[in-house]
């Protein structure tokens, strides 16, 4: 019993977290290149221009509809941590080799759109762009290392948002059809897991982020979600048509919620915050919008566009597994006198007088982590893979120079040990587990470099200071113990 054979443990990463060289190599700007670094406190900002000139910058999180003509562009005065990320594209050799040190059987990384059509809808794609996937595929096997590829993750070409506000217009899903089948036919013999967009799910409250749109009205984001959904299809669809061994998966930003008490409304709007995050899985894996999310539509007076083919497309498309993140578990109630207080990934929450919370008030919940693989398989009877989870936290060097993240391993030691019971007690078909930030990145929500997930530390710093060199953590030793027993030691010693 315990995790079964050939189980995939590695680590994931995205390219706009970690690879720099933002303007090498023929790649064009991404949405993530006009982001700000921030902080717990302050939030990472967006940088554009009016066509007066005047230069704004304004909250990633929740940007709402920019003036006609305005212009996503960086400017002078602000730090952009993502250009120069934590220097993969110079570095992965070295990084890879540290994977493989620890045993990785996988790796979780994205693929930058921008670096295969630097503008999103070019004619032919960047052979520069190309080969450098294909150097850090040929890198991962060379060790044995599965590569785990995100098709799009927090990062779509930047002109397409300056063109057409990205993901709100139709015309993305063609340039998007594109990229997917460069990609796939060129990495076909490299390349068998692949998930189409990181987080869908973000979307209801990131629409930047998720998908490069400038607004947070309901009908452009329902209008970007369903050219997703449609374009995701398309995707699983077309690569079962190159390689017919392909395992295509979404990824879901998920985490159980709890009702904060047992009153049937509290319940009601926990089934309520649920649907926000299944109406994505129910699409991709089901192939049909479910009647909650209709209902919803027509209570906003939401009327979607949508094509004659999309139908067939959706039911057609559904996934082979489903990938998802899981950082921590959220409550509900139905009183609005609660205080959502509790921080998290991209989403808030009240505060579990039962949980502990992390450095950035994500509050820990390992339990939480069996209950979302158990509802999950339950609800879609779907291979499943944890892609992220990990705890960000302020790291400290010791006078030897030593890294001793002591609480990073209690943290995944619980999470990993509760995963083994959803295996083992439940019968959840669990196929792999790719702990987020296995090197020191950029953070996706605040821009810091001091939110550190990593097995391996990165000598990189906020204000953009240090010599990128990378250091073993101690937990990076006693991951690599957990991988060489297939899970069964767990123990810090
Ligand atoms: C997920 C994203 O939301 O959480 C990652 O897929 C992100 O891109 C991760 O980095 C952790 O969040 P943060 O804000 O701590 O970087």
């Amino acid at each position: 019993m315990g995790f079964p054979k050939g189980f995939l443990w590695g680590g994931a990463t995205a390219a706009n977290q970690l690879e720099g060289g933002w303007q090498e190599g023929g790649k064009g700007l991404t949405t993530d290149d006009v982001v700000t670094n921030g902080t717990h406190t302050s939030p990472r900002l967006i940088t554009f221009t009016l066509p007066d000139g005047t230069k704004k910058a304004e909250q990633m999180f929740g940007l709402g509809e920019v003036p006609e003509g305005a212009k996503f562009e960086c400017h002078e005065g602000y730090l952009y941590p993502n250009h120069d990320g934590i220097d993969f594209y110079h570095h992965y050799k070295e990084d890879i080799a540290l994977f493989a040190e620890m045993g990785f059987k996988c790796y979780r990384m994205s693929i930058a759109w921008a670096r295969i059509f630097p503008n999103g809808d070019d004619a032919v794609p960047n052979e520069e762009g190309l080969k450098f996937y294909d150097d850090v595929f040929d890198e991962c096997l060379k060790y044995g290392i599965e590569p785990v590829v995100t098709i799009s993750h927090y990062e779509t070409p930047l002109a397409l948002s300056n063109k057409w506000n990205a993901w709100a217009d139709r015309r993305t899903v063609a340039c998007f059809e594109r990229y997917c089948e460069t990609i796939f036919n060129r990495y076909k013999n490299k390349v068998k897991y692949w998930m189409t967009f990181n987080e869908i799910n973000c979307l209801g409250f990131g629409g930047w982020m998720a998908a490069g749109v400038a607004s947070n009205d309901p009908q452009v984001i329902a209008q970007a979600a369903h050219h997703q959904l449609v374009a995701s299809a398309k995707a699983v669809i077309m690569g079962h048509d190159i390689n017919p061994d392909f395992m295509i998966g979404c990824m879901l930003g998920y985490g159980p919620t709890y009702p904060y008490t047992c009153n049937p409304d509290d319940v009601l709007e926990t089934w309520k915050k649920f649907n926000g995050v299944y109406f994505y899985g129910d699409v991709q894996c089901r192939g049909y919008y479910p009647s909650y999310k209709l209902k919803e539509y027509e209570r906003l007076g939401v009327q979607l566009k949508t094509e004659a083919e999309d139908e067939e497309v959706l039911r057609k498309g559904t996934v082979d597994y489903i990938a998802f993140s899981y950082y921590m578990s959220s409550v509900a109630s139905a009183d609005p006198k609660m205080k959502e207080e509790a921080e998290g990934n991209m989403i808030t929450g009240i505060k579990n007088p039962y949980l502990q919370a992390s450095d950035w008030g994500w509050q820990i919940d390992p339990v939480g982590l069996r209950l979302a693989l158990d509802y999950l398989y339950d609800r879609y009877q779907l291979p499943l893979m944890i892609v992220e989870n990990g705890l960000g936290a302020h790291d400290q060097k010791e006078e030897d120079g030593s890294i001793n993240d002591d609480y990073r391993i209690q943290y995944l030691a619980d999470h990993i040990a509760e995963m083994k019971k959803a295996i083992d007690e439940d019968g959840v078909d669990l196929i792999g587990y790719t702990p987020w930030g296995c090197i020191d990145l950029v953070s996706a929500s605040t821009g810091e470099m001091a939110k550190r997930y990593g097995f391996i530390y990165v000598n990189k710093f906020d204000d953009g200071s240090g010599d990128y060199s990378r250091e073993k953590k101690k937990s990076f030793d006693w991951y690599k113990k957990v991988i060489a027993t297939n899970g069964e030691d767990l123990s810090n010693d």
